[in-house]
């Protein structure tokens, strides 16, 4: 079976890497090519366009931003000609009604689809440790777990397609809440001039501590918000579309709009590359 990658920045790169490591033949391809250059060391053939890489492989991983650019690339005139016999693994990122609508086109255009985002980030990528949730058939999830094992030992089956995005939305709603939630009172108990350390023991002592906050807190102490895992702008993204489909279930989403709210003003701040925790700026308004 060849195996193709379309996206390979902050988290499909290593994702590539670990495919090769593990002996599978891959294609990849990535709109800016530079991208590709250590893969190609690696033995990854290079496509030059999507269209070439959906026309050369069996089975097609994206790992691409949004929905949006899931669209441009599958669903063009061009390339969905060429989905017929070809089965698509979604594992980006996007709002389940967007991975079910995209399911749909690509059945129409003859293809088989499932989704399979991930929880954790480049260091996980790297080291076959993601989480990986899938949305699909039994017979999907079994034909394509030996595959998706490669990226994490726990690759599990949720549900229907649809059910494993809504899933990681979830979790990632929780990311920008606990994180928020951390960077207030962190900030509150700096400028009353109680310890850190003092804060953090108590906290990591008690029911409220989750590890996230210590694996944050040296950044946001320091403002290195550097080299990110996970940017700011594609946590803002998770944020609205958490709102978005939160919302026309009922759910109260006053937590979700503000956390956007503060990434947004992280992001006009100029902080959209940077890691999410960068969110410390916007709570620390004496930082930068
Ligand atoms: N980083 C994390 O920790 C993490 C963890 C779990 C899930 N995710 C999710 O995984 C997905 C990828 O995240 P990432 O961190 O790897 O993001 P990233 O570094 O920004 O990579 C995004 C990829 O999408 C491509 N792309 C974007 N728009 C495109 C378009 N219109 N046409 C063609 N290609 C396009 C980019 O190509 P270029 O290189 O040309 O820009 C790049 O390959 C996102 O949905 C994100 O939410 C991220």
């Amino acid at each position: 079976m060849q195996i193709g990658l379309i996206g390979t920045g902050l988290m499909g790169l290593p994702m590539a890497q670990r495919l090769l490591d593990a002996g599978l033949s891959l294609t990849v391809y990535n709109r800016t090519s530079a991208k590709l250059e250590g893969l190609k060391e690696k033995g990854a053939a290079i496509a030059p366009t999507a269209t070439a890489l959906i026309h050369d492989c069996d089975c097609i991983i994206l790992m691409l931003t949004h929905a949006t650019a899931i669209r441009e690339i599958l669903l063009s005139d061009t390339n969905r000609a060429y989905l017929i016999g070809k089965t698509v693994i979604q594992m980006s990122t996007i709002a389940p009604s967007e991975s079910r609508s995209i399911c749909e086109k690509v059945v129409a255009a003859g293809g088989d689809y499932l989704e399979a985002p991930v929880l954790g980030s480049i260091p996980e990528a790297t080291a076959g440790k993601l989480i990986v949730m899938v949305g699909g058939t039994t017979e999907q999830f079994e034909t394509y777990q030996p595959i998706l094992s490669h990226f994490g030992a726990t690759v599990r089956l949720v549900g229907e397609v649809g059910t494993a995005s809504a899933l990681k939305l979830a979790l990632n709603q929780m990311i920008g809440s606990l994180t928020s939630a951390f960077a207030t009172s962190l900030s509150f108990i700096q400028q009353e001039g109680v310890e850190v350390e003092q804060f953090m023991e108590i906290l990591r002592g008690s029911a409220l501590y989750a590890p996230t906050f210590d694996k944050k807190l040296q950044r946001m102490l320091d403002q290195n918000y550097a080299n990110p895992n996970f940017p700011t702008k594609h946590l803002a993204k998770d944020m609205k579309l958490f709102q978005a489909e939160a919302e026309p279930l009922g759910l109260d989403v006053h937590i979700p709009a503000a956390v956007n709210q503060i990434l947004l003003e992280a992001i006009n701040r100029g902080l959209a590359e940077e890691d999410y925790c960068a969110l410390f700026a916007v709570m620390n308004q004496t930082s930068k």
